[in-house]
């Protein structure tokens, strides 16, 4: 059976954790969907891991398309998310054409990075039948404005501004929210305050569901792993074996541990 929004929703209700995992091809989604993990992010994160770039910014929307196509393929009944990428929201049109070309492309729900600007977009989407998750606190993409990966929402102007922002989103009709590198305590305080599901990536084990980057948690990204990483072939050996591990650590709320947050 596929995974829904609906059931998504529901699990939040009946206090149920899902798990997410990006992947940017048909084998690996395969992989993913059947070791149980409810839903795949084609993440434009797919700029660092698979095109070697330093940041999200040079993802383009044929590229994301492209990898979401492949995905949806192989994809066993998760739900498929797939990134806005770079400037691909910056006016309600803009986000509409975006949108438009990654549902086309297999997308069940696209992810737009921001913060309560993404109002207007979102409710636009709603309407013309596209679920919107809202990603806030570290977006990427404004790497060169926030002057670096830097968690959001430490102090105290930065952290009730984050949590104004998820309010507004929940109450404009986003279907999701992330919360990038922000602190634990502000993460589950938003999971409880919002009424959709809060997906957390260095946030909280309080979040409804977890995300991780496919390649970091198999311990194959190069350089030093973020904080919010662990890596689940180390103590598996084997990739499904990892896909599963995540699934359950996730689901029984041992991943992430005090050591992952901030
Ligand atoms: O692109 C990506 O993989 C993401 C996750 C890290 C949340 O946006
Ligand atoms: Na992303």
């Amino acid at each position: 059976m596929s995974v829904t929004i609906r059931t998504l929703h529901k699990r939040k209700q009946d206090g149920e954790k899902f798990s997410v995992l990006t992947a940017y091809d048909a084998c690996f989604s395969r992989l993913i969907s059947d070791a149980g993990v409810d839903a795949i992010l084609v993440g434009d994160s797919l700029g660092n891991v698979i095109q070697g770039q330093t940041s999200t910014v040079p993802v383009t929307l044929e590229q994301m398309a492209y990898h979401t196509e492949c995905v949806a393929r192989g994809n066993q009944g998760s739900l498929i998310i797939a990134d806005v990428p770079f400037m691909g929201a910056a006016t309600v049109e803009r986000a509409l054409e975006t949108a438009t070309a990654l549902m086309q492309a297999g997308a069940n729900m696209v992810k737009l990075e921001g913060s309560a600007w993404l109002a207007d977009s979102i409710e636009i989407l709603n309407r013309n039948g596209i679920p919107v998750c809202a990603h806030l606190g570290l977006t990427p993409q404004a790497v060169n404005a926030l002057g670096g990966y830097r968690v959001q929402g430490k102090d105290d102007a930065g952290a009730s501004e984050l949590l104004e922002a998820a309010k507004t989103l929940d109450q404009a009709g986003a279907a999701m929210l992330l919360l990038e590198c922000v602190p634990r305590e502000l993460s589950a305080r938003i999971t409880r305050e919002v009424s959709v599901p809060v997906i957390g990536i260095g946030a909280a084990p309080e979040c409804d569901a977890q995300v991780l980057v496919m390649h970091d948690m198999l311990g194959i990204s190069p350089g030093k792993p973020a904080r919010f990483v662990k890596d689940f072939m180390a103590e598996t050996g084997d990739i499904r074996a990892a896909f599963k591990a995540y699934d359950l650590a996730v689901k029984d709320g041992s991943f992430p541990a005090d050591e992952h947050c901030f």
